[in-house]
């Protein structure tokens, strides 16, 4: 395949950034996007020009750290899968494709496509885990009956990969469909039960803090989202935010 590229290329945070156009050829419809993006990085390095940073870790749809907008989507045009996971045969011989980074006021460009997610992390910092205190005689979590439904749901949230797709997609940057699925994974759980309260109030107030803006019910972060977490996490957590403001 031939392509032609429109790459938004930033040199630093401070640095304006522009579109710049690359042809590449010799690509086949077996290569994963970030092959594709390898090749282009091998060319460009052989004729002594700046490589395309990007983001990546697993190239297994696990990490969540590849994240493109290409051509107006975030990951792509496929559904349920990461940039990683992308294929070239989801494009065809002699198109033009644009990529640029995941685009959000809470995620500040580093260079060219990789952005700063650590908004995310602080979120996760201010309630996203369980207060295990060891005693000696912690009580196995196997040993704790767990109904199934609950169970089902809970793993479903957790598959979130805090890939940001959700905010980059949201007209209002949003971060509603990470941070609930999050407050869920634990909340629909009883081990996660005894910190709901808290788990909620601090987490909301967090994302508010990092600058997303507000759901209004779009539903865009859902099509978006490479691991199809649903909607029904943000109705879940508005519920449990409304129960722990006015009991706390
Ligand atoms: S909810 Fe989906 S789109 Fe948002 S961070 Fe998690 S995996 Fe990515
Ligand atoms: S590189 Fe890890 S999800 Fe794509």
């Amino acid at each position: 395949m031939k392509l032609k590229l429109k790459i938004w290329r930033q040199k630093n945070s401070n640095d304006k950034g522009k579109i710049v156009s690359y042809d590449i050829e010799n690509i086949s419809p077996d290569m994963s996007f970030l092959e594709m993006m390898d090749v282009l990085n091998e060319q460009l390095t052989s004729k002594g020009i700046d490589p395309v940073a990007f983001d990546h870790d697993c190239r297994e749809g696990i990490c969540g750290s590849c994240s493109m907008f290409i051509n107006g989507e975030a990951h792509g045009p496929d559904r349920l899968v990461t940039t990683c996971q992308l294929h070239m045969r989801k494009f065809k011989d002699g198109d033009t494709i644009h990529i640029e980074p995941f685009r959000a006021n809470s995620f500040p460009v580093i260079k060219d496509l990789v952005v700063d997610r650590s908004s995310f992390d602080r979120v996760q910092h201010a309630g996203g885990f369980i207060s295990i205190n060891t005693s000696g005689n912690t009580q196995d979590a196997n040993a704790i009956p767990i109904e199934k439904n609950s169970a089902d749901k809970a793993f479903d949230a957790a598959t979130c990969i805090g890939c940001g797709a959700c905010v980059a997609t949201c007209k209002n940057s949003s971060a509603m469909l990470f941070v609930s699925a999050k407050v869920s994974q634990f909340s629909l759980l009883p081990q996660g039960k005894v910190e709901a309260n808290d788990r909620v109030l601090n987490m909301v107030k967090q994302m508010d803090e990092e600058g997303f803006g507000n759901c209004t019910n779009t539903g865009a972060c859902e099509v978006e989202c490479p691991k199809g977490i649903s909607l029904e996490n943000i109705a879940r957590m508005n519920r449990d935010f409304l129960k722990a403001k006015i009991s706390s």
